[in-house]
């Protein structure tokens, strides 16, 4: 189901919904998944949390376990079908639709997008749209938090335009980037004894001052950015972020 400002394939339905969380394991580890529950448990407070992009619920079933009440919004049927497969599902409605422009019922105090997502509407309006549905859905003080990766650009010597960014025996992860654009592909190769796999994910890269914009487009402001869900700081070094804004 497409609509706003998606534009173009989801890659998580069928074989790729069924195969997620093997492939997606290293993020179910608990020294990488509680972090980001704990941090988001605080963040939520007393409050209703809206997880956009919500996935096979890697996030937000733990979360909706610590007893804050989660509702999700996924774009791909086949993702939701292996969330609802699992325990404790019953306790976390989902509405599969495009977080660039579906609305759920309820007021929440914490939406988040996490693990790169915010990458996945690749135009700079869908981007923006996904920030102002995050705000149309926070009460006042509430906040939107998103967990992404700063581009290896730097990486990138003049005239080249690929990162790998991860070669192991079962996967081969290569970044393909075009500066002009802020255009990305990521080419993924799952090798399973005789058998391979191949994505190539198209995405719309940006930095953490452009979100900053969109935030305030949206009627919020950083309140905090760290490098990770233990809250190192953020510096010129970090790749990734978690950035926290806070709706006026
Ligand atoms: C990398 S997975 C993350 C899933 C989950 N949040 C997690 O952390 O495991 C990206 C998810 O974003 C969903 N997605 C991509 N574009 C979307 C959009 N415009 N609206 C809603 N979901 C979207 C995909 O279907 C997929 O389930």
């Amino acid at each position: 189901m497409t609509n706003g400002y998606f534009d173009g394939d989801n890659y998580f339905d069928g074989d790729n919904a069924v195969h997620y969380d093997r492939r997606s394991a290293d993020r179910f580890r608990p020294e990488v998944l509680d972090p980001a529950v704990d941090l988001l448990e605080e963040l939520a407070g007393d409050g209703a949390a809206l997880e956009f992009a919500i996935g096979t619920g890697r996030v937000g079933l733990p979360l909706s376990q610590r007893g804050v009440p989660v509702t999700g919004i996924e774009l791909s049927a086949d993702m939701v079908a292996q969330l609802e497969a699992k325990p404790g599902s019953g306790a976390v409605p989902v509405t599969v639709g495009d977080m660039t422009s579906t609305i759920v019922d309820g007021e929440f105090s914490l939406v988040y997008l996490v693990y790169n997502t915010i990458v996945n509407p690749r135009s700079q309006e869908g981007q923006i749209a996904t920030f102002a549905n995050a705000a149309a859905h926070l009460s006042p003080g509430g906040r939107f938090v998103i967990e992404t990766n700063i581009s290896p650009v730097r990486q990138l010597p003049k005239g080249e335009r690929f990162v790998p960014f991860n070669v192991t025996p079962g996967h081969i992860g290569i970044d393909e980037l075009d500066i002009a654009t802020q255009m990305g592909i990521s080419h993924h190769t799952w090798i399973d004894g005789d058998r391979v796999h191949t994505i190539d994910f198209h995405y719309r890269f940006t930095w953490p001052s452009e979100l900053d914009l969109m935030a305030r487009l949206a009627g919020m402001s950083l309140e905090n950015r760290w490098e990770n869900w233990h809250r190192a700081p953020f510096t010129s070094d970090s790749e990734t972020h978690i950035s926290v804004w806070r709706k006026d």
